[in-house]
C-alpha cells in the first residue's frame, strides 16, 4: 500500500505546518489551517511536455543532460493572438500555447465576460476554445453570449464540475485554450474533501495544468478573491501556473483594468484597459483622456496628473475637498490611492506649507474609480487638496507630476520625458514639474519647453504658490 503524507496548509498563506495550531504562525490568521493527506506517488500522474526545450515547463518524460546556457537552442515563444488587443497587451503579445493563465477577481466584476469574449476572438480567429463553466449552466451561458452577441461554432460550451468528465472533453476536443470559470467549483470525485478546499483546489489544478501541457493547449482558471483581495485559495495556486492576471475596478464604474502580477512569458509591468458597457467589455487603446472630468474653468479641488499604470501614462484627475469638522476626529476619506500616503501628504502641508488642516475633514477622490499607487501622484493630491482649502485652482489645461518627500521638496519623478510628452499629445499647456538634476530630464524638459509652459518647482510651497 503506497504510504501517504499528512500536514496542514494554510488557506490564507498557503504555509505547510506539521502539525494542526489555532493560528498560522506565518501570516497570524486564525482558524486556516486544513488537513493535507499526499499519497507518496501518483502512478496516474499525467507526463507533461515531450519537448525539453518547450517554452512551457521542465520535461520530466525525456531527461534532457545539464548543458550551458549557449548549448540551448535558440527560442521564440509562439503566441496566440487573441484579438482582444488589451487582453494580448496584458498577457505579453497573447497566449502561450501549454501555458496556465489564473484570472482572479471580485464577483461580478466581468471575468466571465471577459472570458467569453476573449473565447469567442479566438474561436473567430480559427483556434478551438472549450469554455468550462462550473457556476453556470449552459442555458446561463447561452443568455450571457446572446447579449454579448458571441457564439462562434468552435466555440464550446461544457457546464460541469466534475474534473474527470472535464479531463476526457480536454482529450477529445484538445483545444488552444480551455477557460475553465470557476476553477473553486471543480472537484475530483477522488478527493473526500469539498469543492474549493485546499486539497481540492491543488488537486484540480495541477490535474488541469499538466493536463493542458500535455496537450499543448493554454488553460486559463478563473479564480474568486477573498475579502482582502487576495485570490481564494492558496498561494500555491499562483505558483503552478505561468501567469496570474487580476481583474480589478469599482463595479460603481465602467472601467476595469487588467493587471498582471505574474508572467513566466513577458512583463508584468503591462495593464489592460477596459469598459463596461451593455455589450459586454470593450478594451479602450486610448484610455489617456477619458479618467479627465471637463472643467468649464480653473476648479479648486481639481488636479490633473500623469500617473503610470503599469507601463502606459494615464492622465488622471485627482479631486479634494476640505470642510469644517464637526466632530471631534477631523476625518480623512480616500478613495483610488493609499490612505496612509494621504495623511502623510497632508502632514506634509500641515508642516512645510503652513496649511492648518487639523480641524478640517479632507476628502480625495481620483475620478474613473481608478486606483494610483504612483508616487508622482503626491504633488497632485497635496495641490488638490491646498486648492480646496485655500479656494484656489489650477486651469484645466495645467498638470501636475511630483513625489512629495517629508521636508516639502518635490522630489523627481521616472518616466519623467514620457509624462511629458503625453502631457504634450494630450493637449496640456502648463505642467508643474520637480527641479530635475539628471541630464536626460534636463533634455526632456528642454524638448517639452517648446510645447508647453513648464513651471519647475523646488519644494510644495512653490507649487502651492501657483494656485491662483
Ligand atoms: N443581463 C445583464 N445585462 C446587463 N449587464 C449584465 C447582465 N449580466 C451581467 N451583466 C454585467 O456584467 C458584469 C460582469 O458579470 P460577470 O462577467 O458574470 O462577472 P464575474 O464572472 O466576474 O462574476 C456584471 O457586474 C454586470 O454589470
Ligand atoms: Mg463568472
Amino acid at each position: 500500500m503506497a504510504k501517504t503524507k499528512t500536514y496542514f496548509v494554510c488557506r490564507q498563506c498557503g504555509a505547510m505546518q506539521p502539525k494542526w495550531m489555532g493560528k498560522c504562525p506565518d501570516c497570524s490568521a486564525w482558524d486556516s489551517l486544513e488537513q493535507m493527506t499526499e499519497a507518496a506517488a501518483d502512478p496516474h500522474r499525467p507526463a507533461v511536455l515531450s519537448d525539453p526545450d518547450g517554452p512551457t515547463g521542465p520535461d520530466v518524460s525525456a531527461d534532457a543532460p545539464a548543458r550551458s546556457v549557449a548549448e540551448i537552442p535558440d527560442f521564440q515563444v509562439p503566441r496566440i493572438v487573441t484579438g482582444l488587443p488589451e487582453f494580448d497587451r496584458v498577457l505579453g503579445g497573447g497566449v502561450v500555447p501549454g501555458s496556465a493563465i489564473l484570472l482572479g477577481g471580485d464577483p461580478g466584476i466581468g471575468k466571465s465576460t471577459l472570458m467569453l469574449q476573449a473565447g469567442d476572438h479566438m474561436a473567430r480567429r480559427g483556434f478551438n476554445i472549450l469554455y468550462v463553466s462550473s457556476e453556470e449552466s449552459a442555458q446561463q451561458t447561452k443568455l450571457r453570449a446572446a447579449r454579448l452577441g458571441v457564439g462562434h461554432e468552435k466555440l464550446l460550451i461544457y457546464a460541469q464540475c466534475d474534473l474527470e468528465k472535464i479531463s476526457r472533453q480536454i482529450q477529445k476536443h484538445r483545444p488552444h485554450l480551455c477557460i475553465i470559470d470557476s476553477v473553486q467549483l471543480i472537484y475530483k470525485t477522488t478527493n473526500p474533501s469539498p469543492p474549493g478546499s485546499v486539497s481540492q483546489l491543488k488537486d484540480c489544478c495541477q490535474e488541469l495544468v499538466y493536463l493542458a501541457k500535455a496537450g499543448s493547449s493554454a488553460v486559463c482558471l478563473v479564480g474568486h478573491v477573498t475579502k482582502q483581495g487576495m485570490l481564494a485559495g492558496p498561494k500555491l495556486l499562483e505558483h503552478v501556473v505561468d501567469t496570474v492576471l487580476y481583474f480589478e475596478g469599482d463595479t460603481h464604474h465602467d472601467h476595469r483594468i487588467v493587471r498582471c502580477v505574474k508572467n513566466r512569458h513577458g512583463s508584468t509591468m503591462e495593464v489592460g484597459i477596459f469598459r463596461m458597457g451593455a455589450g459586454g467589455l470593450e478594451p479602450l487603446d486610448d484610455a489617456a483622456t477619458l479618467l479627465i472630468e471637463t472643467h468649464a474653468g480653473a476648479a479648486s479641488g481639481s488636479i490633473i496628473t500623469a500617473a503610470m499604470q503599469g507601463s502606459r501614462i494615464l492622465a488622471v484627475e485627482v479631486q479634494a475637498l476640505t470642510t469644517d469638522s464637526m466632530l471631534g476626529a477631523a476625518r480623512r476619506k480616500v478613495s483610488g490611492c493609499d490612505v496612509n500616503r494621504v495623511a502623510m501628504i497632508i502632514a506634509v502641508l500641515e508642516k512645510r506649507a503652513g496649511l492648518r488642516l487639523v480641524d478640517k475633514d479632507v476628502f480625495v477622490n481620483v475620478v474613473g474609480g481608478l486606483k494610483v499607487a504612483d508616487p508622482a501622484a503626491d504633488a497632485a493630491i497635496a495641490l488638490a487638496i491646498a486648492g480646496s482649502h485655500l479656494k484656489r485652482g489650477l486651469t484645466s489645461d495645467t498638470l501636475v507630476a511630483g513625489e512629495l518627500g517629508l521636508l516639502g521638496e518635490l522630489r523627481h519623478i521616472n518616466q519623467l520625458g514620457a509624462r511629458l510628452n503625453e502631457a504634450a499629445r494630450l493637449g496640456f499647456k502648463r505642467v508643474i514639474v520637480p527641479v530635475q538634476r539628471s541630464a536626460a530630464d534636463t533634455a526632456s524638459l528642454a524638448a517639452a519647453a517648446k510645447a508647453m509652459q513648464i513651471f519647475p518647482c523646488r519644494t510644495l510651497d512653490e507649487a502651492v504658490k501657483l494656485l491662483n
